[in-house]
């Protein structure tokens, strides 16, 4: 299973995921009616508004980890009765029998090692044309960090699969979609507060470093990483997807 993540305080943070979320969800034709698969829903906060948009639909929330799921959980405790909710690996055959309407994933997929098999897995338990929305960090994302990893840390480990546009046309085609459209889109992130950018590095950015290091060298690690950025500025740059599920 996925690694886990600390679902509270990635909820308090001010992340620019809510907006990418809300122009994932916008890339979707929608009556209302559909059932969704929620691909990597974390704390749900992209679920909550697909309720709002399915008024007579339901959202299927799908994540490995149990906090983000468990933080889900509460968010939408008033209306579970049309979410159904999964703990399950997006690199494993999904757990999921009916087949869905549509796909949305939010920074999610890029802490995927193989896309192939992720687009498979997504395909299999989509109807023929069903609509698959998702980003997630792209070619060049973060690359700052990445720079100042490989100072403070080069033997650290390429934890982040960040596809360009070709590579992602081409495994979406051979997955079985049709109507590719990916672009790559530069969209930093300021914080205003020092302490938030520190925080946002250590709980969302560098997790999957931290979870490999021992509890008491955590915050130095982020700080000598956080030292060598110029400014409070994470340097995303999302790889934006919409696509149609063929017909069989
Ligand atoms: C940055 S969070 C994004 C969560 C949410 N979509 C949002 O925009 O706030 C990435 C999510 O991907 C999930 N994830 C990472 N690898 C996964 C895997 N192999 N299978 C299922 N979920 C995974 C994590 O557990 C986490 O909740």
């Amino acid at each position: 299973m996925p690694r886990e993540w600390d679902a509270r305080t990635y909820d308090s943070l001010p992340l620019p995921h809510l907006y990418w979320g809300r122009k994932t969800l916008g890339r979707l034709t929608l009556t209302g009616a559909e059932t969704v698969l929620d691909a990597g829903c974390g704390t749900g906060r992209d679920t909550s508004a697909l309720l709002d948009l399915l008024p007579d639909g339901r959202v299927i929330a799908l994540d490995g980890s149990a906090a983000m799921l468990a933080q889900l959980r509460a968010r939408l405790a008033d209306r579970l009765d049309r979410v159904e909710v999964i703990q399950a690996d997006l690199l494993e055959p999904l757990p999921v029998h009916t087949p869905v309407d549509a796909v949305v994933s939010v920074a999610a997929f890029h802490w995927l090692p193989d896309h192939d098999t992720v687009f498979r897995n997504l395909a299999a338990v989509m109807r023929p044309e069903a609509q698959l929305a998702f980003e997630c960090g792209g070619q060049g994302n973060v690359a700052s960090i990445v720079h100042a990893l490989d100072e403070v840390l080069p033997s650290a480990p390429r934890v982040w699969n960040f596809a360009g546009v070709d590579d992602t046309t081409r495994r979406l085609l051979d997955a079985g979609f049709t109507d590719v459209e990916v672009t790559l889109t530069p969209d930093p992130a300021r914080f205003e507060q020092v302490e938030q950018f520190r925080t946002c590095l250590g709980t969302v950015v560098l997790g999957a470093h931290l979870d490999r290091l021992p509890h008491g060298e955590r915050a130095d690690f982020v700080d000598a990483v956080a030292a060598r950025l110029p400014e409070p500025v994470v340097d995303y740059v999302r790889l934006q997807v919409r696509a149609t599920r063929s017909g069989d």
